[in-house]
């Protein structure tokens, strides 16, 4: 006998609070298909109260995914719950996710209330939002670091009340996980009604633990719902990693007898979707996703994975959706061709207007480089000037000197609201002075706190990957702009950057 394991994917919501993270609306929106494709059970989709965009990417999501069940967080207050409710409305399958703090700490420095002022509040916004929907989750903030009884008193609460999903976060990371798995143990054996309801962990990664920690939970505490994110994206060190688990789960089948609704060929795609659309780059060592996942340098394993690939190779490449035939287009490829691989990959285009954007751009690489990869394809159509013609900042051209002994000069073009201008500048560099001619021309006096070059797809001839990480006026964005010339991607993600500054931002953070 095997039981399900419900993968609850929270990229959208606690991935995104990672600053620099944030996500368009169509970005998101991208991501919530390729997460129904992977076939997570639950997508939380946003924070609906949190500002008019978040409210917004919840709805966009909750009308377009039919297959997995869409969720929006709420404080534990009546606004905060109909404004999920209301975003929800077009979804096939929603939940509300209702959270409150209930450690000591949270309760006294933080909200300012007392453990029975929680109580009543965590019971009667439950209550509300039962009225709503069926499906509720609660989830005591910081519940790891609670006092047993209490936490008893206000899960048995809230149980009684409706809520259908428990969810124990460890916020701050502070688990062990022989420790948490028997928390968790602990609350399902002393609450009188836990049997009516599915136990969840959302562990974050603080100690580096939130994938053990989350797997002890499941098999000590018998939790039956895993919270996670795509590369372990989130706040600070990230939260447990969608990809550890799952083929943690699926490999170890033999030790955790659990099934899983995933299509694990899905994994890739969905990790590069996010590393490319947040500017996250995923470390090449990272279990799974990462360059090296699967690559052996030493001769003796070679020999022996030529062998018999089991050897050294516990899951096979092609499971979590590498490829071996990795060239798939060039400069001759149609449109046909070229619409189909996007298909392949998991690419959904809303109209033949952005298909043929996309073509345009994709035979402007081909005419510069032999060989297209699928890595291509996806940096391609995750820049945003590519679906979107709306951006302020987008790019024209460059050129730029640089010569032993002299000082590097730009001069890059580019439309601001659709009007072509220029910036001229000296620099340390190519890229320095690339980015300073576009600053002397925007003024945006925001501060670079981060700047990385990737190659997309390994040697020198791939395009080159850029991240710029800006900070102004309190706000963190990532850009991201990738070409042959990495002077240009440095241009491209420069201007990404400002158009995420751009978009307002009138968010009230999650606190978790
Ligand atoms: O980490 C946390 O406590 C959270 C909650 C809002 C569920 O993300
Ligand atoms: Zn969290």
């Amino acid at each position: 006998m095997t039981d399900k394991l419900i993968i609850f994917d929270t990229t959208l919501r606690d991935g995104e609070q990672s600053p620099g993270a944030s996500m368009t609306r169509d970005e998101k929106l991208r991501i919530a298909r390729q997460l129904e494709r992977l076939k997570v059970d639950v997508i939380e989709a946003g924070f609906a109260a949190s500002s008019n965009g978040d409210f917004d990417c919840v709805k966009s999501i909750a009308n377009a995914i039919k297959d997995s069940t869409i969720c929006s967080l709420a404080r534990a207050n009546d606004r905060d719950i109909s404004r999920a409710a209301e975003a929800l409305q077009g979804a096939a399958n929603a939940r509300i996710h209702i959270f409150l703090a209930t450690s000591a700490l949270h309760m006294e420095k933080k909200l300012r209330m007392s453990p029975e002022q929680v109580f009543e509040q965590a019971k009667q916004s439950t209550r509300f939002a039962r009225n709503l929907m069926g499906d509720i989750e609660f989830s005591p903030e910081d519940g790891y670091r609670s006092d047993m009884d209490f936490l008893c008193r206000v899960l048995e609460a809230v149980i009684a009340e409706g809520a259908r999903t428990i969810n124990v976060p460890d916020t701050v990371g502070y688990a062990v996980p022989e420790l948490y798995g028997n928390f968790i143990k602990t609350l399902r054996e002393r609450i009188p009604n836990s049997d009516k309801a599915i136990w969840s962990v959302h562990c974050h990664n603080d100690l580096g633990m939130a994938v053990a920690n989350s797997l002890a939970g499941v098999q000590i505490g018998g939790a039956r719902q895993v919270e996670c994110t795509i590369n372990g994206l989130g706040e600070r060190a990230g939260n447990c990693s969608l990809e550890e688990i799952v083929m943690a789960v699926k490999t170890r089948k033999d030790y955790f007898n659990l099934d899983l609704g995933i299509d694990t060929k899905q994994i890739l795609a969905a990790s590069r979707m996010v590393s490319q659309t947040t500017g996250f780059v995923v470390q090449p060592n990272k279990a799974v996703v990462g360059a090296n996942a699967f690559a052996h340098a030493s001769g003796i394993h070679q020999d022996g994975v030529l062998k018999a690939r089991d050897t050294y190779e516990i899951m096979r490449a092609e499971d979590v959706g590498w490829s071996a035939n990795k060239i798939v287009l060039g400069k001759l490829s149609g449109r046909n061709a070229f619409k189909q691989r996007l298909e392949e990959l998991g690419v959904q285009m809303e109209s033949e207007s952005e298909i043929n954007a996309a073509f345009a751009k994709f035979k402007e690489l081909a005419d510069r480089k032999s060989d297209i990869f699928d890595e291509d394809i996806l940096a391609l159509v995750s820049e945003e000037s590519v679906l979107n013609d709306k951006e302020q900042f987008a790019f024209v051209s460059l050129a730029q000197h640089s010569e032993t002994g002299e000082r590097p000069h730009a001069k890059v073009v580019f439309t601001v609201a659709g009007q072509e201008v220029r910036g001229e500048s000296d620099g340390n560099g190519p890229v320095d002075a690339s980015l300073k001619a576009i600053e002397s021309h925007v003024k945006s006096g925001a501060e670079m706190v981060l700047y990385s070059v990737n190659a997309i797809s390994g040697s020198t001839e791939s395009q080159g990957e850029v991240t710029v990480r800006l900070q102004n006026s309190g706000r963190v964005v990532n850009g991201v702009g990738s070409d042959p010339d990495i002077v240009v991607a440095s241009a491209k993600a420069y201007l990404s950057a400002l158009n995420k500054l751009q978009s307002k931002s009138d968010r009230v953070a999650a606190q978790g």
